[in-house]
């Protein structure tokens, strides 16, 4: 939508395995203005050649990718699968069509445990599961085909932890089952869906002594790709952001941010640590605004007031 209203002719392609097609209404909905879709996967290079001969792209947003950590552990053959074939396959579509300009989304998993805080980009990187594991070869692909060809440009964003909603209340998370991350399962206790949160260790070297993370607003996130889609079309070159608020916040601060957007009462326990957390996480988000000219400009509150907007709006709705 950021990028519909900046004036950008947007086409979306999504095998929608984590999403609904439905989005796309609400998208039009809000911003009055059409998007093209092809329900596609990446990783089918006919279909790819095909949208990439019907349109004329000058860059490419590459979000397709399986999230979630515990999953990848057990069915890994999977997310190498989608995850690493899936961007070779867009890569040599790109490649093919003379398109050289990606924004790759990736993550502050890429940090493993992180020698120092807040993190900046140069850090040592490290993965401990499968799912970080091809955030981390990606990255290294992208950086093999740009030293292959110098016309490429190149943004890979390592996002922090991205929370909330759209203003609307019409876009935001819906995932399937049970939420591993906490925000949505902070969310699906407060409509009563599940009856209370367990903290994940009340024993970690942090203020409260709960895990501290750089949670980012989703609408901030978006207007960081917007950032990153002008410099890959402005410029060539390989760079990596940080996409954070730069702020640490702990399971205890965001769990009463929450109560008091949403007015409700969040009933929780302390459980044993949740293995493969890390005490804390936050960014140094300077080399983004220093060469993105973008920073975040939401608290944690709105993206409670705003998460808490969405689902209790959307109840019965399925999205992404
Ligand atoms: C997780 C992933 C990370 C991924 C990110 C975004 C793990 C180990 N890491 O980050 O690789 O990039 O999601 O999808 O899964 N918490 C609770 N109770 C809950 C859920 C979470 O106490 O029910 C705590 C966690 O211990 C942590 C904080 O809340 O301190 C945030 O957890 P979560 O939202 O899962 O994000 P990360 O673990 O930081």
């Amino acid at each position: 939508m950021e990028l519909l209203n900046e004036g950008y002719e947007i086409i979306c392609v999504d095998n929608c395995y984590n999403s609904s097609p439905d989005v796309l209404n609400r998208i039009e909905k809000i911003t009055s203005k059409k998007v093209k879709f092809y329900h596609d996967d990446i990783l089918d290079a006919a279909a790819l050649k095909r949208i990439f001969s019907e349109n004329k792209v000058d860059a490419v947003i590459h979000f397709a990718g399986l999230k979630a950590v515990g999953e990848s552990v057990s069915i890994p053959l999977q997310y190498y699968h989608n995850n690493i074939s899936g961007t070779l396959v867009l890569c040599q579509a790109m490649k093919d069509a003379n398109v050289k300009n990606i924004v790759f989304s990736s993550s502050a998993t890429v940090y493993g445990l992180p020698k120092s805080l807040p993190i900046q980009e140069n850090f040592p990187l490290s993965a401990t599961n499968p799912y970080g594991q091809t955030k981390l070869m990606i990255e290294q692909i992208l950086q093999d085909l740009y030293v292959s060809d110098p016309g490429w440009s190149i943004s890979i964003l390592r996002y922090f932890n991205p929370v909330g909603a759209h203003k609307s209340g019409l876009i935001g998370e819906a995932p399937k089952g049970i939420p591993n991350n906490l925000m949505p399962y902070v969310t699906q206790v407060a409509t009563g869906k599940l009856p209370q949160l367990k903290i994940f260790g009340n024993d970690y070297p942090t203020p409260d002594g709960t895990g501290v993370r750089d949670y980012i607003h989703v609408s901030d996130l978006a207007s960081g790709h917007s950032a990153a889609l002008k410099r890959v079309l402005s410029q060539t070159g390989i760079d990596v952001y940080n996409l954070g608020t730069g702020k640490g916040n702990s399971v205890l601060e965001l769990l009463h941010a929450f109560e008091k957007a949403s007015g409700r009462k969040i009933p929780y326990e302390f459980v044993p640590r949740r293995s493969g957390d890390i005490a804390s996480c936050y960014a140094d988000p300077t080399k983004a605004k220093k060469e993105l000219h973008w920073e975040t400009t939401r608290d944690l509150n709105e993206m409670c007031e705003d998460s808490w907007r969405w689902q209790s709006q959307s109840s019965g709705k399925t999205s992404d």
